[in-house]
């Protein structure tokens, strides 16, 4: 029986961001999400709509928040490299543990890691072409979900565009997850907290309406396959 999904459980905590969580466990799931994001987060759709023409007008930067094990970034370089295009990638994360296992897996991408929050960033005025983010959404409070997106907008100046991808929260997302991920519970997935993460994420995660209802103007809420969000805000002159 999936647990009550009508509202956020914002009070649900993820085991990955328990500081003292057990750093095998942690690091194996940190390796497991190129398999999860593979599979839902449709990296593919990001790199062909949002990333690719741009980079084919000039040599763009690209800022990941929230990088995690860094795969989405690893990906858009290998994508980016296939196509003999250019950029510059950095994989942000506030939490060392993750930038750590990240760089020491960066294997020939070239990304650029760095352990740092939003707001770091924007106090140097740093600004990028394109700012993504993959299941950051859903970790943050009420209070920092505003400051996220408002970091974010700066970041990527009058210009740049913003991109946040996440799941959408729904009994269907939580039945697929629980039943297709059951079967690898024992064996891809085991000595990770990937399966008990995702459930937890899903029930903290937002539906369409309410992510629409926080986001500020000029910000857009698009629903995706398989139960995925997008928070996108165009840079002002791409606006309809
Ligand atoms: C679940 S992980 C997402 C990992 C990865 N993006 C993926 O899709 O596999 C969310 C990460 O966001 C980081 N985070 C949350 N708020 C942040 C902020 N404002 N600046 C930088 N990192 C942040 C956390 O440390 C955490 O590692």
């Amino acid at each position: 029986m999936p647990p009550e999904l009508s509202a956020r459980a914002a009070g649900a905590r993820e085991l990955m961001d328990d500081p003292g969580a057990d750093r095998r466990m942690l690091e194996r799931t940190y390796e497991r999400f190129r398999l999860v994001n593979a599979v839902v987060s449709r990296p593919g759709l990001l790199y062909r709509r949002d990333i690719r023409p741009r980079a084919r007008r000039r040599t763009i930067s690209i800022l990941d928040v929230g990088a995690g094990g860094g795969d989405l970034c690893r990906e858009l370089a290998r994508r980016l490299h296939r196509d003999g295009l250019a950029a510059s990638i950095t994989a942000l994360d506030a939490d060392a543990r993750a930038t750590g296992w990240a760089e020491a897996h960066d294997d020939g991408a070239g990304v650029r890691y760095r352990c740092a929050h939003t707001s770091d960033l924007v106090r140097e005025g740093a600004v990028f072409d394109v700012v993504v983010s993959n299941h950051l959404l859903h970790h943050l409070t009420a209070d920092e979900l505003p400051e996220l997106l408002a970091d974010t907008g700066r970041l990527a100046g009058d210009r740049g565009l913003v991109v946040h991808h996440d799941i959408a929260r729904s009994r269907a997302a939580y039945v697929l997850f629980a039943a297709g991920t059951w079967p690898f519970a024992g064996n891809l997935l085991a000595g990770s907290f990937i399966r008990d993460d995702g459930l937890t994420s899903i029930r903290r995660s937002y539906t369409a309406e309410e992510l629409s209802a926080v986001a500020p103007a000029g910000w857009a809420v698009r629903r995706g396959i398989p139960a995925r969000l997008e928070l996108r805000r165009e840079p002002p002159d791409a606006r309809p």
